[in-house]
C-alpha cells in the first residue's frame, strides 16, 4: 500500500532568474533565463512524496487570483489530494522571486501573502484525513501558531511528524517537542541553536527536548547527519552536476517522510531521501525538479 502523507504548508509561485552571478546591492546584472513555476516548500515537499509514490494530502491556503491555478495544475498533475486548500478572500496566493547563479546557488525572498493565513480551521477539516496518514510534515512557511497546531494534531491522532525548520525562523521549544524528525540544515541549525555552530551534533542534540527525538542534518554537497541522543550517523550524499539547488531540501524532506512511512531504517531513509535531493538538484526550478521513484531506486541501486 502507498505511504500515506499529509503535508501541511504553503506554496508559492516561483519568479525565478538565472545569471552567472548574483547582483550586489545597488547594482544591475543582466539575467540569462526567466522561468515561472511551482514552489513553496510545503508544495514542493508534496510534489516530491507524490512522485516517490505517496498518497499525498496538501493543506494550505492560495489566493483568488491567477497563481492559484498554478497550483491546483500540479497538485491535479501530481494526484495530490487538494481537497482541505482554502482559497483566501482577503490575501494574494504567495510569491517568491529567486535568483540562481552559474553554480546552482540560490537567494530567495518569499512573499507570504495567503500562507500567512492558514487557520486552525483547515487543519481541523483535514483531522480524519490527517488520523489515516503515516507521517505529517510541516515547514515555516505558514505561520508557526499553525505550525504547532498541525504538529500537535498529528500527536494526537498518533502519526509520526517531520517539522523541516525553514526557512530559518525563531521557533518555540514547545513546537519542537511535537516533532519525531527535526530536518533543519545548517544554517536553520545554528539559528535555532542560537550561533555559529562547530559541532553538528552538539548542537543537534541541544535542540532535543525528549529521548525518542532524532534531528537529520542536511548539509548540501556532504550529505545528512543523522543525530539521537546517542549516536551520529553521516551519510554523504551522490556526486552529480549542480544545476540549481533550489527546492533540494523540500525533495529530501518529501523523500524522508516516504521512506520512514515505508518502514525503512533510519539510516536507509536519510540515503534515500539524499539520494532523492541529489537527483533534485541537476534539474531546474524547484518542484518541477523533484524527481520520480524509478530514477531514485536507479541511483541507490547504482551505488550498491
Ligand atoms: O525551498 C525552495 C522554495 O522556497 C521555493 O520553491 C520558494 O517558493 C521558497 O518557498
Amino acid at each position: 500500500m502507498a505511504a500515506k502523507i499529509v503535508v501541511v504548508g504553503s506554496f508559492n509561485t516561483d519568479l525565478v532568474s538565472y545569471m552567472q552571478r548574483m547582483p550586489r546591492p545597488g547594482e544591475t546584472v543582466h539575467g540569462d533565463t526567466f522561468m515561472t513555476g511551482a514552489g513553496g516548500k510545503g508544495s514542493n515537499q508534496a510534489v516530491a512524496a507524490a512522485r516517490l509514490g505517496a498518497d499525498v494530502t496538501f493543506i494550505g491556503r492560495l489566493g483568488k487570483d491567477v497563481f492559484a491555478n498554478l497550483a491546483y495544475e500540479i497538485w491535479d498533475a501530481e494526484g495530490i489530494n487538494s481537497d482541505y486548500v482554502v482559497q483566501d478572500e482577503e490575501s494574494a496566493t504567495g510569491v517568491a522571486p529567486i535568483f540562481v547563479d552559474s553554480a546552482g546557488e540560490n537567494m530567495i525572498v518569499v512573499v507570504l501573502g495567503a500562507n500567512s493565513r492558514v487557520q486552525s480551521s483547515d487543519i481541523d477539516a483535514a483531522r480524519e484525513r490527517i488520523a489515516a496518514a503515516d507521517v505529517l510534515v510541516v515547514q515555516l512557511e505558514i505561520n508557526t501558531d499553525m505550525v504547532t497546531y498541525a504538529l500537535q494534531v498529528a500527536k494526537e491522532v498518533g502519526i509520526r511528524t517531520i517539522l523541516n525548520p525553514a526557512p530559518a525562523a525563531p521557533i518555540p521549544r514547545e513546537t519542537i517537542q511535537l516533532a519525531d524528525y527535526l530536518t533543519p540544515n545548517e544554517t536553520e541549525l545554528e539559528s535555532l541553536s542560537g550561533g555559529p555552530v562547530s559541532d553538528v551534533a552538539a548542537a543537534a542534540r541541544s535542540l532535543m527536548t525528549r529521548e525518542e527525538q532524532t534531528v537529520v542534518v542536511t548539509m548540501g554537497a556532504q550529505g545528512a547527519q543523522v543525530v539521537s541522543r546517542d549516536r551520529t550517523d553521516p551519510l554523504p550524499t551522490f556526486k552529480v552536476d549542480v544545476v540549481d539547488t533550489t527546492g533540494a531540501g523540500d525533495a529530501f524532506n518529501g523523500a524522508l517522510a516516504v521512506a520512514l512511512a515505508e518502514g525503512k531504517s533510519l539510516q536507509d531513509a536519510v540515503r534515500f531521501a539524499n539520494a532523492t535531493a541529489a537527483l533534485c538538484v541537476t534539474k531546474a526550478g524547484a518542484a518541477g525538479s523533484a524527481p520520480h521513484r524509478a530514477d531514485v531506486d536507479a541511483l541507490l541501486a547504482a551505488s550498491e
